[in-house]
């Protein structure tokens, strides 16, 4: 096959070379030249020819036919991706070697029933028929095809065209129009362009597999996120068995909604009572324990919250976080001390949320504020309290959105009190067995519960 010219191009300035350098002569930075493909002029006199008149359409005139979604038999996926798969949809699925992301696109792809084609570039036929035997394997139409060639995988959807479209990595891809190695930016980018094109001509969903560099990005051009229509993150702990499913971005959905899946021998399960796994067992309290209830896109969540708060013997005091955010932790902590009086300059505090979870829900402050008292204190929250409370820098209590489904899981998880703002409009209900507590100020939550 002809080689098609290309070049080398700064990404920062537009600096062009024929050979890649390593510092930008035009504007001096480094590491910003990537190779693009230069378009001839036999491409350019065929770019107009093919030109036509196009018009704009008044918006009630458009149907929306096309986007109806097919919903996919595996729950947790379903409810990241909104409801189901839309035609032409790419799908990007980014996370840690090993978390499991061939497993969970190679078990919707033998979940399903229709004609599914595996690429893989990671690994042999072999290996993935040893996979897909332990996973379980149901859908006899799954094709799968080891190849890593951009033109060769197009030549064999062309060919025998797939109802959907699984490529395991987009960094192991390449284009034989490039000589870039598989893996650089260009030869992500066009590989990407050219499975985007073949998934809007054909509206066959395309789930597209992609590493992640050491401090968590997909690793290629930042681009690749804004080409596609979907990303998805899969992450956990790869020593816990629990494992999260993520919407970055979604075009078809909310970005708000997570999937809980459980690591076993015969492949990820989806965890149906996802706070029964993070609420630990045990039999007596333990001090620098709270448990707050969190929203989870529309799903309420109750899970442990563990502080250590003990006097720094090194010099500087050190902070750490687990799970939550650390410049929101300082913030408590300076709430702490400026508005309830305790000291807390001279102390290390540790906060660490249970099973591995990362959670952003700003009703966590007030659990963890009273876990790290409780650590302060030495006294232990009783059993069957749960949290739930926004605080703001005044130290007030501030309300949490959906209140009454926080309740109602709390309720059902045996919960007997619960700890929540008093700006919360909360209707009575006599069947609740639930007593609430409502507090304006976190001082007060504290006076109320140490004494
Ligand atoms: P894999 O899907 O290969 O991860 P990735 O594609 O993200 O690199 O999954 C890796 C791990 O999953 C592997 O260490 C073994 C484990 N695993 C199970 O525990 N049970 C199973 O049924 C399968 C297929 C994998
Ligand atoms: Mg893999």
């Amino acid at each position: 096959m002809a080689k098609t010219k290309s070049a080398f191009f700064c990404r920062s300035c537009g600096f062009e070379s024929s050979k890649w350098i390593g510092k930008c002569p035009g504007c001096e930075e480094w590491n910003t030249f990537a190779e693009e493909i230069k378009a001839t002029n036999s491409v350019n006199a065929w770019k107009k020819s093919t030109r036509k008149l196009v018009s704009a359409t008044l918006i009630h005139e458009i149907s929306p036919e096309g986007f109806e979604k097919k919903p996919i038999s595996d729950s947790e996926l379903n409810l990241v991706l909104g409801g189901g798969l839309v035609p032409g949809a790419v799908v990007l699925l980014g996370g840690e070697p090993g978390i499991g992301k061939s497993t969970l696109l190679l078990q919707m792809a033998l979940q399903m029933n229709s004609d599914v084609l595996y690429v893989s570039g990671e690994e042999s036929e072999s290996q993935i028929k040893l996979r897909a035997e332990r996973i379980g394997i149901q859908n006899s139409q799954c094709r799968v095809l080891t190849e890593t060639m951009l033109e060769n995988i197009l030549d064999i959807v062309a060919k025998e065209p797939p109802e959907i479209l699984i490529v395991d990595s987009i960094q192991t891809l390449y284009s034989d129009v490039l000589e870039a190695s598989p893996g650089s930016i260009s030869q992500i980018r066009e590989c990407t362009g050219k499975l985007l094109q073949f998934a809007k001509e054909t509206n066959t969903p395309v789930f597209l597999i992609g590493h992640i560099t050491k401090d968590g990005a997909i690793a290629g051009p930042k681009l690749l996120e804004h080409m596609v229509d979907t990303v998805l993150q899969f992450e956990g702990d790869r020593h816990h068995v629990y494992r999260i499913l993520r919407t970055l971005k979604n075009r078809f959905g909310s970005t708000q909604e997570m999937g809980i899946y459980e690591m076993q021998g015969s492949g990820l399960v989806p965890v149906k009572n996802p706070s029964e796994i993070w609420l630990a067992q045990r039999d007596e309290p333990l001090s620098g324990i709270g448990i707050g209830c969190v929203l989870e896109g529309i799903r309420p969540l109750l899970l442990e919250v563990q502080a250590l708060v003990s006097s720094a013997v090194y010099g500087m005091p050190q902070r750490s976080a687990t799970g939550f955010d650390l410049r929101r932790l300082n913030m408590l902590l300076a709430v702490l001390e400026k508005r309830c009086g305790f000291r807390l300059g001279q102390s290390d505090v540790f906060v660490n949320l249970a099973g591995g979870l990362r959670l952003e829900d700003p009703a966590l402050d007030l659990p963890l504020m009273t876990a790290i008292m409780s650590s302060y204190q030495g006294f232990a929250i009783p059993q069957g309290f749960v949290f739930s409370g926004e605080v703001g820098l005044s130290g007030e209590v501030r309300a949490v959105q959906r209140i009454e489904q926080r309740i109602t899981e709390a309720e059902k998880l045996g919960f007997t009190d619960m700890i929540v703002s008093k700006y919360n409009k909360i209707p009575e209900d006599p069947n609740r067995k639930l007593k609430i507590h409502a507090f304006g100020k976190v001082d007060e939550v504290f006076g109320w519960l140490f004494g």
